[in-house]
């Protein structure tokens, strides 16, 4: 199979990701429940695991980072968490799902909902978050790069704004954690969602939130926590908030040796072969006839996705052809991501979205480009 699904879930991991995994089944208690070899052994990567994440996103500290089972869970504990019944929140077209559905849930509970409009090419007008802004208005939940196009959010200048006018900014990097230099701090984001399953490399099953001190979360859940067992509530300090029950150490144990083969490879060195792959497909494919692309490429600071459709095939067609045919797995259909649809005008007939890897090579490119020819040929 040549897998061009990376934005779904990067199939192929380092080496070390799965044995981390592998000696962590073999090998770990429960983390934070009792002090024999194997419980120490789970707190003790649990903890690296929290170290090198802040570290890597430059947070003030290990504890401001809690562990979730995905980046959907991150952003409803964000979500419903900050907002109020009368607040008012802004976000953006180029939303997931996981940031529409609990807004929308919010909006059925009282608060006022305002979504900025994506231009045919998927892209933002800064102006508009200023403009959107009102007495009432709480938070900004907004992506650091869209599922679908590809296209980045310049969520530096979001925090900006956000800061200006006291916002929160909850920015949601299921896309880009893992490829992009991210900071909490000097890019001014109050929560920081992510998964560790994409970009980051590890298992799925692994994400989670940075919270800024100060910033207080309603947890969604309450339960175990292996400390002050006597509180009625659950305890309020973080990490230990939002982490009612049992960790998934055996997948945060991969998650750290992912990241610490990204910190040894280096984020740029891999996201630039990414890109690298990425355009040389773009190149080929946006100029065979017959042949939509979709998104801003003028930058080339961007996620590595290319999506497209073939002549006014339906997406999922394409894709089943694609991978049946010539064993290339792709998505096709809507994404998760409706109103990035809307905004391009593929509703009906979605998209087939090609992403890349490091993994992937040069001729996997060029197999994928034949077949996308020989299928717009294709009466
Ligand atoms: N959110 C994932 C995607 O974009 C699953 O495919």
């Amino acid at each position: 199979m040549i897998y061009l699904d990376n934005a779904a879930t990067t199939l192929r991991k380092p080496e070390c990701v799965v044995e981390a995994v592998t000696r962590a089944l073999c090998s770990m208690g429960n983390p934070g429940r009792s002090a024999h070899d194997g419980a120490l052994s789970a707190s003790r990567t649990v903890f690296e695991a929290r170290l090198a994440l802040a570290e890597l996103f430059g947070a003030e500290s290990p504890d401001r980072i809690a562990f979730t089972a995905n980046a959907t869970e991150a952003l409803n504990i964000a979500i419903k968490g900050i907002l109020n019944p009368g607040d008012h929140v802004i976000t953006t077209a180029l939303e997931h799902n996981s940031v529409l559905r609990p807004l929308y849930e919010m909006e059925d509970k009282g608060v006022e909902l305002t979504i900025l409009p994506a231009d045919r090419q998927g892209r933002l007008k800064e102006a508009d978050f200023e403009a959107a802004i009102r007495a009432n208005t709480r938070a900004i939940v907004c992506t650091h790069g869209s599922n679908l196009t590809g296209n980045l959010v310049d969520i530096g200048r979001v925090g900006q704004i956000a800061r200006r006018h006291g916002l929160l900014l909850v920015a949601d990097a299921s896309q880009t954690a893992g490829a992009f230099p991210v900071d909490v701090q000097k890019m001014q984001i109050d929560i920081l969602c992510f998964t560790g399953h994409k970009s980051l490399l590890g298992p799925q099953g692994t994400g989670g939130l940075y919270v800024r001190e100060g910033v207080e979360v309603r947890p969604l859940l309450s339960g175990g926590s292996g400390v002050q067992t006597y509180l009625r509530r659950h305890p309020p300090q973080m990490p230990t908030a939002l982490e009612a029950g049992t960790l998934n150490a055996h997948g945060i144990a991969g998650l750290l040796a992912a990241v610490r083969y990204l910190q040894a490879t280096g984020l740029d060195a891999i996201r630039e072969r990414e890109l690298d792959l990425m355009e040389r497909f773009y190149r080929q494919v946006s100029a065979i006839p017959g042949v939509t692309v979709y998104g801003d490429f003028s930058q080339r600071m961007r996620c590595p996705i290319v999506a497209l459709n073939v002549r006014n095939y339906d997406s999922g067609e394409v894709s089943d052809a694609l991978s049946s045919q010539y064993g290339i797995a792709t998505r096709p259909g809507a994404h998760c991501a409706p109103r990035m649809h809307q905004a391009l005008g593929t509703v009906e007939q979605g998209a087939v979205r090609f992403s890349f890897s490091h993994y992937n090579t040069e001729e996997e490119i060029e197999i994928a480009v034949s077949a996308l020819r020989e299928l717009a040929q294709e009466e």
